[in-house]
């Protein structure tokens, strides 16, 4: 079955600090969002899959990976996935820039 989607606005391009993340709250999801210094908008899920659940959007952004604030496992804004030796991943959202504002495709 197809699933369908939504687009939500969740912020204007230029209220995004570059390599900080920002959380954004859409009904009951917490999205952490980050701008990287290529330009790009990523959107993840802002919750680490380790224990702690370090909130992702506090984290520190390198190139295209952002560092849990808890204990630094490093996790993938691209396809969510941690890098090695540590397992897991979070969820990603796919986000489109037009103009000034930025959107992120929810599933329905
Ligand atoms: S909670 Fe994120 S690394 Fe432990």
């Amino acid at each position: 079955m197809e699933q369908t989607i939504r687009e939500v606005f969740i912020s204007n391009y230029d209220e995004l600090p570059v390599r900080l993340g920002k959380a954004v709250v859409i009904e009951d999801r917490e999205i952490a969002v980050f701008r990287l210094t290529n330009g790009n908008v990523k959107a993840i899920e802002n919750k680490c899959p380790h224990r702690g659940g370090g909130v992702l959007s506090e984290g520190m952004i390198s190139g295209e990976h952002v560092f849990c604030p808890l204990h630094d496992w490093k996790i993938n804004v691209n396809d969510g996935l941690v890098q090695a030796p540590d397992k897991g991943c979070v969820q990603t959202y796919k986000t489109r820039i037009e103009g000034n504002q930025v959107y992120v495709e929810l599933p329905q």
